[in-house]
């Protein structure tokens, strides 16, 4: 990890009803507060964050959308806009998660205008880019990640990178149990940080988080967050788990 604080993201997907999201909440708070190393951010569904920002609200733990809409508002049946995601407590976004991108067949042309729109909120984004298994065995792992931020990032030059995160989120490693190894973290991490340093010549190299995310949990968290160029995780499955989760925080924390 770098000098910044790990962020230690979970991303609860179409998991926690309201209640049980409140009820998680409630318990990590004072477990949050003896980990100020790291910084927590909860990723409830829509129907969740409500609830949840009454506890988390003035605490060291941050709230953040799974997805919205690139529109102010609208006809948009299903859909989440900004507003509402920083009216519901939000700090954060997630946007482009590969479920996303691979289930609901978001393109880099869909996901591109959410950026700016979720900047111009306010919210800082988390943006998830990552390779598929075939393109990996390829050798086309670097040239899936430009792409991704190429595209993604059009037209963000003049947009406050600082609030940007990225998440690299192999596809093959989510929710499969099958974990990049932190050789192969740790390449694709410094791929990301050099493709950002072309975009965006003018910033600071280590400006922008770079989080892993895939079947991460306690029992490989301690190897990856050893990695030069992982800036914290993005966990999926084991962020469901209260216990589980904390240990990662644990695992990743920084002195303060
Ligand atoms: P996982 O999910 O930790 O369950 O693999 C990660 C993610 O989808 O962000």
């Amino acid at each position: 990890m770098s000098d910044r604080k790990p962020i230690i993201a979970a991303n609860w997907k179409m998991f926690k009803t309201p209640t049980e999201g409140y009820q998680f909440a409630r318990q990590l708070l004072p477990k949050a507060m003896n980990l100020p190393g790291v910084k927590f951010i909860l990723c409830p569904s829509a129907t969740g964050l409500y609830h949840i920002q009454e506890v988390v609200k003035d605490s060291a733990i941050e709230l953040g959308g799974q997805n919205l809409h690139p529109a102010e508002e609208g006809a948009f049946t299903g859909e989440t806009s900004a507003r509402m995601l920083v009216a519901c407590g939000c700090q954060w976004v997630i946007i482009g998660h590969s479920e996303r991108r691979h289930i609901f067949h978001e393109s880099d042309k869909d996901i591109q205008p959410k950026i700016p729109t979720a900047l111009n909120a306010g919210l800082n984004v988390i943006l998830c880019i990552g390779e598929r298994l075939e393109e990996r065995q390829e050798g086309k792992t670097e040239e899936v990640l430009r792409q991704q931020l190429r595209d993604g990032l059009a037209g963000m030059e003049t947009y406050p990178i600082d609030r940007l995160v990225i998440a690299y989120e192999p596809v093959w490693a989510i929710g499969t149990g099958v974990v990049a190894t932190p050789e192969q973290a740790g390449e694709a991490h410094a791929q990301v940080r050099g493709i950002l340093g072309e975009l965006f010549p003018g910033i600071e190299a280590e400006t922008v988080g770079i989080l892993y995310g895939g079947s991460v949990k306690s029992s490989n968290a301690e190897a990856l967050s050893k990695t030069p160029g992982i800036d914290g995780f993005l966990i999926g499955g084991a962020s469901l788990d209260l216990d589980e989760y904390v240990k990662i925080a644990e695992i990743s924390q920084i002195e303060a």
